[in-house]
C-alpha cells in the first residue's frame, strides 16, 4: 500500500524536485526536470535529467534521484515527485516506472509544473502486472 504522506512533507518533497531541475544538464531537449525521492530511510534525495551528445545515453531525473539513493544505501522508494517546466503536469517515462518498481511497488508518484495542475497516484496504477524482482524467485 502507498505510503499517505503529511501535507507537509509533499510540500517539502515537490520543493526539492521543483529546485533540482535548475541543475538541469539538458542542452539538446532544453526540458529541465527535477524529482526527488522520499526514501525508506525517510531521507529525500534528488536528481536531473543528464542528457548527452550520444542521445540514447540521456537519463531521465527520476532514475539519477533512484540511483543516487540507491548508491547511498536505500533500498525502499516511499515517494517520488517529479517537477517539469510546462503548463500541465508530466509523470514519469516507461523506463522510470520500471526503475521505480524495483523499489517501490506502490511508491506515491506526485507530479508538479508551472501550472496549477498537480497529480497524485500510485505506482502501481502507472504500472499495472509489472514485472519485478519477484518473477526472478
Ligand atoms: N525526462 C525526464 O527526466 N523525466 C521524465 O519523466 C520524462 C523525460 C527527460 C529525458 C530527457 O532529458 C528530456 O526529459 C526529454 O525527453
Amino acid at each position: 500500500m502507498a505510503k499517505t504522506l503529511t501535507a507537509p512533507l509533499c510540500r517539502k518533497l515537490e520543493k526539492a524536485a521543483r529546485d533540482a531541475a535548475k541543475k538541469s544538464y539538458s542542452p539538446y531537449s532544453k526540458f529541465r526536470v527535477g524529482a526527488a525521492i522520499l526514501a525508506g530511510s525517510g531521507k529525500i534525495y534528488t536528481g536531473t535529467n543528464v542528457e548527452n551528445a550520444s542521445y540514447g545515453l540521456c537519463n531521465c531525473a527520476e532514475r539519477t534521484a533512484i540511483f543516487s539513493a540507491v548508491a547511498a544505501g536505500e533500498r525502499v522508494v516511499e515517494a517520488v515527485a517529479v517537477y517539469t517546466p510546462t503548463p500541465g503536469v508530466t509523470l514519469p517515462c516507461g523506463a522510470c516506472r520500471q526503475v521505480i518498481n524495483e523499489f517501490g511497488p506502490t511508491a506515491l508518484v506526485i507530479s508538479v509544473c508551472d501550472g496549477s495542475e498537480r497529480t497524485e497516484t500510485t505506482l502501481d496504477r502507472l504500472l499495472p502486472d509489472a514485472f519485478g524482482p519477484g518473477n526472478l524467485k
